[in-house]
């Protein structure tokens, strides 16, 4: 995006001039998103490279998802742990791949980070879009001594900044600081991350449902009717819809922002709670669609009202255009989700 004098806006400008959209943002703040972007510029290098340096493939371990791990996914926790530490206030973070709390070198921080360090993970190896996604929420307790656990379990609406990277052809760079949504998009010649939409908004309706539907036999019936929903035809509401599903939470949900529609993860046989983890996934991703303008639910309640008991709790997630959310949630009614 270009001001009236056709000049480009940076991040670091926005973020300096923009009052409008970053209140809330002070230089404590600044300084943490700085690093968050240096952390998404190496982990997009790393990943870029990742087939001729040696870095596809599994590193033999299996996290406590289940999940095996990518040797990048620890690389990528690796690039925001040292970004988290190099900001200073942060007192304490919270990795998909880590199982503990992570304790960071500032009992004085005042900000708790959760994040997602390769989103997508499974697809690196098939050069396909991967993601990271970020919460910032505030520490709750008094500044100056060993911070307490719990206080990462805060609910969604308590986040002060959510993001996320979208490692694709370009990288992209999303955030909001609760006054509306900002995408930027990197200039690899000059290494800047530059505006291209401001306050961005989501369509109040999309055709594109986005849903790993292998588990279908296993889904609710709710859940089962809304796909049959989205597969008949009816042209007055766009019907049939586009499956469109690529397996990176951040890209699929990147497109439904752009383009309108319904990114789903219900409960399965496989995951009866959901999959998708509430710290790092479902509730700055739900931050990042309720500022564009659209809902995310979790079948019975806004996902960012939910308190979360465990750090890596997981959530069946129906996020995107408020209709199709809204649509989703009347076949929900009086179903399991
Ligand atoms: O982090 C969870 C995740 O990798 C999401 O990014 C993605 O949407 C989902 O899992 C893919 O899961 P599945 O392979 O079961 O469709
Ligand atoms: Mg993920």
């Amino acid at each position: 995006m270009s001001d009236e004098n056709n000049k480009r806006i940076t991040f670091e400008e926005f973020i300096k001039t923009d009052q409008k959209h970053i209140s809330g943002v002070d230089n404590e703040l600044t300084a943490l998103l700085k690093e968050i972007l240096l952390a998404g510029k190496s982990i997009s290098s790393i990943s870029g490279r990742a087939p001729i340096s040696g870095l596809t493939g599994t590193d033999g371990s299996v996290n406590q998802h289940g999940d095996k791990v990518k040797k990048l996914d620890l690389i990528a926790e690796e690039e925001m742990v040292s970004a988290l530490r190099r900001a200073t206030s942060v007192c304490m973070a919270v990795s998909e791949e880590t199982e503990e709390v992570i304790h960071l070198n500032s009992e004085n921080g005042n900000y708790i980070v959760s994040f997602d360090p390769i989103d997508g993970s499974a697809n690196i190896d098939t050069n396909l879009s991967t993601g990271t996604i970020f919460s910032i929420s505030k520490r709750q307790s008094k500044i100056g001594g060993k911070p307490d656990e719990e206080e990462v379990l805060q609910t969604g609406d308590v986040q002060v900044v959510a993001g996320y990277f979208l490692y694709g052809p370009a990288l992209v760079f999303c955030f909001t600081a609760g006054s509306g949504l900002h995408q930027f998009i990197l200039d690899s010649d000059t290494g800047t991350f530059i505006l291209v939409r401001e306050n961005c908004k989501i369509p109040g309706h999309g055709t594109v449902y986005s849903i790993n539907e292998g588990g279908v036999e296993t889904f609710s019936a709710g859940v089962k009717n809304y796909i049959r929903y989205c597969q008949e035809g009816d042209p007055a509401t766009g019907r049939p819809y586009l499956s469109r599903y690529c397996g990176a939470m951040v890209a699929d949900i990147h497109r439904i922002l752009l383009e309108g529609g319904i990114f789903i993860y219900p409960r399965t046989d496989e995951f009866p709670s959901g999959k998708v983890r509430m710290l790092y996934e479902c509730n700055p991703m739900s931050f990042i669609i309720e500022e564009a303008g659209g809902m995310s639910v979790n079948g019975r309640k806004r996902i960012m009202e939910v308190e979360p008991d465990d750090i890596h709790q997981q959530s069946p997630i129906f996020i995107g255009s408020t209709q199709n959310v809204k649509t989703v949630l009347s076949f929900l009614e009086n179903q399991d989700q």
